[in-house]
């Protein structure tokens, strides 16, 4: 079968550009026992792709030369492994292409779409690995309780905004911090958080004074650097601070440098959050953001790319924070 792909075709050095990405063809063979030919319908652009280009994370590395890897939203066409059958629709990893032949560790790692979700692609964002990672950071790790004051980064995207919405469910007030009006609008005027601030327009240290006078009980960093050290100087008495995501340093930043008197004054504890420690969690956060997604509590946002060769625009896009939610490819 004569299928379309995208490879890397150079390390992104700084901030990535289309022209690190290469489009061609591949041809696939016919599925064997044990494995599943699937055709996919959307792709999700997720910001640890840019480190997996770096060599810099958890999962494997994306050499020159290698399909982008990546899961997606993908529909079952020929089966032969008994978990999967043909017309389905499930998450997989399925890389930048048309078309994917899943072996049985890809099967074994798959997640059926579950059959009330009305948007399919959602199974890619918010109620995905993006709302995992939300979900268990909120409720394993910041111990989030009714009055807290809880500040999240990034908070127009699929993490930040699904941690400030369940945020606002368990009682919390919740300040967003994202870039521009078009994302504060969102955030506070669909996402229903207490304020957000844009700190492109607004100095952030400022803006946090204002909005945070007795501090920030519970600070969910999807970007480190400056913001972090900002939210930092800002802990209420045992502040929970849940280290998520790096937006501000994977394009090759310096790290940060923290002081830890800052914690040790607010007697606060920081904690690194990896979702795959958490896929045990998956069942009991999809029953849960169910009930609030089908009453109308959670609200999703997607930046839908349309077909595969936008994939690398879209995903500099992802990385430059231009991107309105959740950043996906539909093929
Ligand atoms: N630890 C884990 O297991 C885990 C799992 C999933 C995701 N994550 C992390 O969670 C964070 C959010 O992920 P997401 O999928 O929800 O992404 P996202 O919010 O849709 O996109 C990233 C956002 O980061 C913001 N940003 C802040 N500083 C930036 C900078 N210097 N350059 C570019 N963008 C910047 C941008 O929004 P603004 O313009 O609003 O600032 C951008 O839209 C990421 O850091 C991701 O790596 C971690």
């Amino acid at each position: 079968m004569h299928i379309e792909q995208i490879t890397l075709q150079r390390t992104p050095v700084g901030l990535p550009d289309a022209s690190d990405f290469a489009f061609g063809h591949a041809e696939l063979p016919q599925p064997e026992d044990g494995q599943v030919l699937v055709r996919v319908l959307a792709l999700s652009l997720d910001p640890y792709l840019r480190s997996a280009m770096a060599g810099r994370h958890l999962s494997a590395s994306i050499g020159i030369g290698d399909l982008v890897r990546g899961e997606g939203l993908v529909e079952v066409l020929a089966s032969r492994h008994p978990a999967m059958a043909a017309g389905e629709q499930w998450v997989a990893a399925c890389g930048w292409r048309s078309h994917a032949l899943l072996d049985a560790a890809a099967v074994a790692q798959a997640r059926r779409v579950p059959a009330w979700l009305d948007r399919p692609t959602l199974a890619l964002g918010g109620l995905g690995m993006p709302g995992l990672t939300a979900w268990a950071g909120l409720n394993r790790l910041a111990d989030a309780r009714a009055g807290d004051t809880l500040v999240v980064s990034a908070a127009s995207g699929p993490v930040g905004a699904t941690v400030g919405q369940l945020a606002k469910i368990k009682g919390c007030r919740v300040i967003g911090i994202a870039g521009g009006p078009e994302k504060c609008a969102w955030v506070t005027g669909v996402a229903g958080f207490d304020a957000c601030i844009d700190y492109r327009a607004e100095d952030l240290r400022q803006a946090l004074d204002r909005l945070c006078p007795q501090g920030v009980d519970v600070y969910f960093d999807n970007v480190g650097g400056d913001t972090l050290l900002a939210l930092l100087e800002r802990l209420a008495l045992g502040a929970r601070v849940v280290l998520c995501g790096l937006m501000a340093q994977y394009n090759g930043a310096a790290p940060t440098a923290i002081n830890p008197a800052l914690l040790i004054r607010a007697r606060a504890t920081m904690r690194g959050l990896v979702v795959y420690d958490h896929w045990d969690a998956l069942e009991q956060m999809l029953t849960e953001m169910k009930a609030h997604y089908l009453a109308g509590r959670l609200q999703f946002r997607e930046d839908i790319a349309e077909g595969l060769q936008s994939a690398p625009a879209a995903f500099v896009r992802l990385m430059q924070g231009r991107n309105q939610g959740k950043a996906l490819v539909r093929l």
